[in-house]
């Protein structure tokens, strides 16, 4: 037996720390560090300040180019467009890729809530498709039933740092003249099949928001190799490159942004998105080694599988963003996650029960009349009524008993990676007390 899984197998035959026993978590596997993100050094505040002292540097753009060429070259594509956000960059994506009034766009139900509303600020709305229960990402088997003659574009999401199944999307895509706007905000740097997402469809976007594994303070990405989408794109939120444009239908529009909306990054973010990005490779290699160890560790425990693309595919978790895990009720004697979870906190991890609410189920989605129709948006922008009742896409609606956090580790000290690790299959081994 190896000296971890001894160490492991000591903290995990104590009493559960809910029932008055020692935690699992200790001394290694409570230092914040291990959590704290983004890692902040001297590079990044210098980059900070050299762009905060510099006059009329912080609404300037040539450090914002040089982060679009940066992140263009690494996704494999001629473009990049910096946002002060992902929601404009999706926003903007979304109209660059033809979306209009009355038009539908097709959304994994299982997302934040970005990378399906900006089709209501176009006039445009929302078909929400089930997830894959395994990969939790948008689930190719239920695409196809969703599109009419109003479709313009399917949204991969790449979900917590999975890669959905791009082999099998695409061509549905080709199939029906669709275009793909892959948000990848939760999977900067993930690979499928050996290459990297936000590569695959016509255009991709991302939030380099704080909390993000490629954070950057604020901000948001648009990459893609289509030179159409690209400068719509520019027409669209960025007046100020207007002097850029060369398609026939825009050039001679430009000086006023067609979205009504501004889309320049501050390039104090810019800067720390550039250092961030030096940085990156070396950074995600340690969250993958740390998560991949946590759940290495959890190999055979009951009511716990990883999410994450089998080790021989090619296929990676990227940042690992919101790291998450599957959990089956029906190995832990019916045990809620509430529960599990609850007891997994008492031993000092973090975890809790359930991802993003299925936005089908949103009153947002379904009850509100955001711009004074007369009747709920979600309909007065389409010519039916496209609400999708409870019940209606199983695999999104089960993930609030089905999926939970993991801890979200950004090193990989194997001590504190056991100790965690610990906590969970201290509570799966002893569900039944708590049942
Ligand atoms: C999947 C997804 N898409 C889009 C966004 C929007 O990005 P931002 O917050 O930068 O607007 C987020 C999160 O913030 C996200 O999680």
């Amino acid at each position: 037996m190896c000296a971890a899984a001894s160490k492991m197998d000591e903290l995990v035959e104590q009493d559960l720390a809910v029932g008055n026993g020692p935690q699992a978590v200790g001394e290694a596997g409570s230092q914040a560090e291990l959590f704290h993100w983004p890692i902040v050094t001297e590079e990044d505040e210098q980059a900070v300040l050299e762009v905060l002292r510099d006059g009329g540097r912080p609404s300037g753009t040539d450090i914002s180019m040089q982060l679009e060429a940066e992140m263009a070259a690494w996704h494999g594509v001629k473009h990049g467009l910096t946002y002060p956000n992902g929601t404009l960059a999706l926003q903007t994506a979304f109209w660059a890729a033809g979306v209009r009034r009355g038009d539908e766009i097709i959304v994994p139900s299982v997302t934040y809530w970005a990378s399906a509303m900006p089709a209501f600020a176009l006039g445009a709305t929302v078909v929400y498709a089930d997830i894959d229960a395994a990969t939790l990402c948008i689930d190719p088997n239920d695409i196809e039933r969703h599109i009419s003659r109003r479709t313009k574009a399917i949204v991969p999401v790449h979900y917590c740092g999975h890669p959905c199944d791009m082999d099998a999307i695409l061509p549905i895509a080709r199939k029906h003249g669709l275009k793909v706007v892959e948000d990848v905000s939760h999977a900067q740097g993930t690979l499928y099949k050996g290459r990297i997402v936000g590569s695959f469809g016509d255009a991709a976007a991302f939030s380099m928001m704080s909390a993000k594994s490629f954070a950057a303070g604020e901000g948001g990405m648009l990459v893609t190799d289509d030179d159409g989408i690209q400068q719509h794109a520019i027409a669209y939120a960025h007046y100020a490159r207007h002097a850029t444009l060369e398609h026939p239908d825009l050039a001679p529009l430009g000086g006023i942004p067609f979205g009504g909306i501004k889309g320049r990054l501050n390039q104090m973010c810019s800067a720390v998105a550039r250092v961030q990005f030096r940085h990156y490779p070396d950074r995600i290699k340690e969250i993958q080694a740390a998560i991949n160890r946590f759940w290495d560790l959890l190999a055979d425990t009951p009511g716990l599988r990883a999410h994450r693309p089998a080790a021989d595919s090619g296929s990676t978790m990227g940042g690992w963003y919101s790291a998450a895990g599957h959990f089956l009720p029906e190995e832990l004697g019916g045990l809620s996650a509430e529960k599990f979870c609850e007891a997994v906190r008492a031993e000092g991890s973090d975890t809790r029960a359930g991802c993003n609410f299925p936005l089908h189920l949103h009153p947002v989605m379904n009850d509100v009349d955001i711009y004074g129709d007369g009747k709920p948006t979600r309909i007065a922008n389409s010519d039916r009524d496209l609400r999708q009742p409870e019940g209606s896409l199983p695999a999104a609606e089960a993930t609030r008993g089905r999926v939970i956090s993991i801890p979200y580790l950004k090193h990989d000290r194997p001590e504190a990676v056991e100790q965690h690790a610990a906590a969970f299959r201290k509570v799966a081994l002893q569900a039944n007390k708590l049942v």
